[in-house]
């Protein structure tokens, strides 16, 4: 686990996506103090990677950074969620769900049907959103990385068991690593 010390971002180096059982990816995050250009670098170069990607969603703590930032886009949307509050859970949905630290592995997953979400923009400005269905699902998703919460922690047990193994077998040397990326939630 190698944390990105943000003050020294490197704008020509594009950040890397860690993958799933990398610690970063449990690690707590800190709250954003400065709405800085160093911080509208840093939402830059996390737009690029996730556009790389093919993701719908990133959280920071995925490229390393352990700071409460998480991006999602969809549907010709972008949003900036930057130290986010959940402020209401509302209903349930059913819908498969995937992450880009977790290439190429999906899990049903039950979800409220839609939020209220508190955040500041890239510029500090607080904004609220109130998405629905697989939107709120993004949201949601991004919002645990932020805690350290991993999609397969809402699963029984049995079927994260057979998630990790899946990862060891994708992580084996010899083995054909599954690159593939798309997912319904990243
Ligand atoms: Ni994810």
């Amino acid at each position: 686990m190698k944390e990105i010390n943000t003050n020294e971002l490197n704008i020509d180096e594009p950040l890397k996506i860690r993958c799933y059982p990398d610690p970063i990816l449990r690690a707590p995050t800190e709250l954003v103090a400065d709405f800085d250009e160093k911080l509208a670098l840093l939402v830059d170069k996390m737009r690029l990677a996730m556009g790389i990607s093919d993701g719908v969603g990133l959280a920071a703590p995925q490229v390393g950074i352990t700071k409460k930032i998480a991006l999602v886009s969809y549907e010709d949307k972008f949003y900036v969620l930057i130290n986010p509050k959940v402020l209401k859970k509302e209903g349930e949905q059913d819908g498969d769900e995937g992450c880009l630290s977790f290439p190429g592995i999906f899990a049903p997953l039950k979800r409220p049907g839609k939020i209220s979400v508190a955040a500041f923009d890239a510029s500090g400005k607080e904004q609220l959103y109130e998405p629905e269905g697989f939107l709120a699902r993004v949201f949601l998703h991004e919002l645990d990385h932020l805690e350290g919460k991993l999609f397969i922690d809402h699963l029984s047990p049995l079927k994260r068991g057979i998630i990790r193994k899946k990862v060891q077998k994708n992580n084996a040397p010899g083995e054909n690593r599954s690159d593939k990326r798309h997912g319904a939630v990243e």
